[in-house]
């Protein structure tokens, strides 16, 4: 998606433009541009990647230090320099960037065009410059009043920063239902869509709501509400590490990030467990509000999804409570039944995913109760939702989630365990083995890295070359193999499916021919045997057969090359298994030679439907 970056300070705004648009390269971008106010507003553009740009502007000698800049991934009109942002408006007063999509842009061309206005872009933003231009031309009522007669007068989502050619000295932005943070140091004021663009110059931000405008200033930072009411802020600390954004000597923010699994997993079960005791008093969600919850609801896009279904079959065993996933972009256009008592869970990394904030808020409307299961904090989902269990995964840079991944599925592990003993549907003794077995998941996965990284990176060499893969697995070894057919789908463009090992049979298996790659996730002790029976049908017809398992599970007689993961409780593999397929789906894509961390179409963030 889109990313958007601006600064107003003492230093050449040029350096920081870019700096913070490479830092949202990861988000996906297919043009770029910046607006650099010197004498006059002056704007840079080009398609393709960041370089394109920096080239164009690398003997301009650009002093100015106010400027916005966005990376473009396409939505109305085709990736090109014409369509790229900032846009200026007819007269030139107006220059924008927007994240977003202006829904009733037609209906507004429409009415510009009865006031002679002229688009030479194809985009709703240009639309949306002069729609501010028009408004304040009309009503010569200021920046505010403009931007606030446009937020009205729009439909749709938008994070946009704007430069008044009246207004030399300030940028203004606002937005609504995409995201935007305001930064603030001795250097100047900033803005951004994403906090590793702003990361390196301060921790100190504003997190600006819906609907609300801010002017940037040199040294201070201005909020209006929707009436042009100046309201007042407190500024918050962002706790994440600078070197969390950085690569590190890693050849890929992929790679880093499945390294760190161990630390930041580590990092979110301290968090919620102490002395042996689960504490998520922090959610604000009390044993009372438990004991009262009838039925679960998960809500969750793409890996977070996953996530999701992982956690029906550990919450559901653990609390007794009826659980139900549901991919958000369904759920929230198929008016489901809800029980009053019921507990919405909504999972999102990022905190933005378009589809599960409006299931967030569809939950909401139908007057249940919310929990987020989030990353970023300060993201809508956390905002709007009544309670929130933050992961510590820290800025997860590489598109394909991995760390992110694992931490949300420790929460739902202590949110389970947490409820069963609330419930009373496990004893203390159930609840310390839990606790303690759940302290063991770093140290396991640091083992499975040191003893299986290479392992895996030998085999994958030899899989670049297939065209389809299978996933398979029963129960929570389902749930896994969903991920890690997702994980190797998007980032090495092999065509993977996941199924459950039982359903194979019922059309699936008639794709299977020699040398087909299957991958058998295997460790649950009650059906591992089914399991077993399962691919060897496959490889009877030829497939080639990768397991991972724990050594106790014997797979002799089915695997052609066999992953070992250490042994854990049942609830807990998929913390497990899902570092060798993440390992894997890295590897295969290395040695196709993509780009791990930006693949092709895919966005970090999700945040139009
Ligand atoms: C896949 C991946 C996506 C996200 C999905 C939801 O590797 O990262 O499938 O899981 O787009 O994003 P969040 O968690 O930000 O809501």
């Amino acid at each position: 998606m889109c990313g958007i970056v601006g600064y107003n300070g003492k230093k050449k705004a040029v350096d920081i433009l870019l700096d913070g648009l490479s830092k949202l390269e990861y988000r996906g971008y297919d043009s770029a541009g910046i607006a650099i106010k010197d004498k006059n507003i002056e704007i840079f553009k080009a398609k393709g990647k960041l370089i394109n740009l920096q080239d164009k502007i690398k003997d301009k000698n650009l002093k100015g230090t106010i400027g916005i800049g966005h990376t473009r991934w396409a939505t109305h009109g085709e990736p090109s320099e014409n369509n790229a942002h900032p846009h200026v408006s007819n007269n030139g007063n107006v220059t924008l960037v927007h994240n977003g999509i202006i829904e009733n842009y037609q209906e507004l061309i429409q009415k510009l065009e009865k006031h002679n206005y002229k688009f030479y872009s194809d985009t709703d933003t240009e639309v949306l410059t002069n729609i501010i231009d028009y408004y304040y031309n009309k009503y010569k009522i200021g920046p505010i009043d403009a931007i606030n007669r446009t937020m009205v007068r729009v439909r749709g989502s938008y994070a946009i920063a704007v430069m008044f050619k009246d207004y030399p000295d300030e940028i203004w932005v606002a937005r609504k239902d995409s995201p935007m943070i305001i930064g603030q140091n001795d250097d100047g004021t900033y803005v951004a869509s994403d906090v590793p663009a702003i990361l390196k110059y301060t921790k100190n931000v504003y997190y600006i709501d819906n609907l609300e405008a801010a002017c940037l200033k040199k040294d201070k930072v201005i909020f209006y509400d929707l009436n042009g009411d100046v309201i007042k802020k407190e500024m918050q600390e962002i706790k994440w590490d600078v070197s969390a954004a950085e690569k590190e000597g890693y050849e890929h923010f992929m790679i880093k990030e499945i390294y760190e699994q161990p630390e930041v997993i580590k990092k979110t079960i301290n968090s919620y467990i102490q002395d042996n005791t689960i504490d998520i008093s922090r959610s604000n969600l009390t044993q009372e509000e438990i004991k009262d919850i009838k039925e679960i609801y998960i809500i969750a896009c793409g890996s977070a999804y996953h996530v999701g279904v992982c956690a029906q079959y550990i919450l559901e065993d653990l609390t007794k409570i009826p659980v139900r996933v549901e991919i958000a972009s369904e759920f929230r256009y198929r008016k489901p039944l809800l029980n009053k008592k019921g507990l919405a869970i909504i999972i999102s990394q990022s905190g933005e995913t378009a589809d599960s904030l409006a299931a967030l808020r569809e939950a909401k409307n139908a007057g249940i109760k919310t929990l987020g299961i989030i990353n970023v904090v300060g993201s809508s989902i956390a905002r709007e939702a009544d309670h929130v269990l933050y992961t510590l995964a820290g800025p997860e840079i590489a598109v394909a989630t991995t760390k992110a991944f694992s931490t949300q599925l420790i929460i739902t592990y202590i949110l389970a365990i947490e409820m069963a003993h609330v419930k009373r549907k496990i004893n203390k003794k159930k609840y310390l083995e839990l606790i303690k077995e759940i302290q063991t998941i770093p140290d396991k996965i640091k083992n499975i890295l040191e003893d299986d990284t290479n392992n895996i990176q030998k085999l994958s060499s030899k899989f670049s070359y297939v065209h389809d893969a299978f996933y398979i697995g029963r129960n929570l070894d389902y749930a896994i193999s969903l991920e890690g057919s997702l994980k190797l789908k998007e980032v090495s463009y092999i065509h993977s499916e996941a199924y459950a090992a039982g359903e194979l049979k019922h059309g699936t298996i008639s794709l299977i021919e020699p040398n087909t790659l299957v991958i058998g996730v295997i460790t649950q002790d009650e059906i591992y045997e089914k399991t077993i029976s399962n691919l060897v049908e496959v490889k009877s017809r030829g497939a080639y057969i990768i397991t991972v398992n724990p050594n106790k599970i014997d797979v002799n007689k089915v695997a052609d090359f066999t992953i070992n993961i250490p042994e854990t409780n049942k609830y807990f593999y998929p913390s497990l298994t899902v570092i060798p397929l993440q390992l894997l789906s890295y590897y295969i894509t290395v040695s196709k030679g993509l780009d791990v961390d930006k693949p092709r179409n895919l966005a970090k963030s999700v945040t139009v439907e």
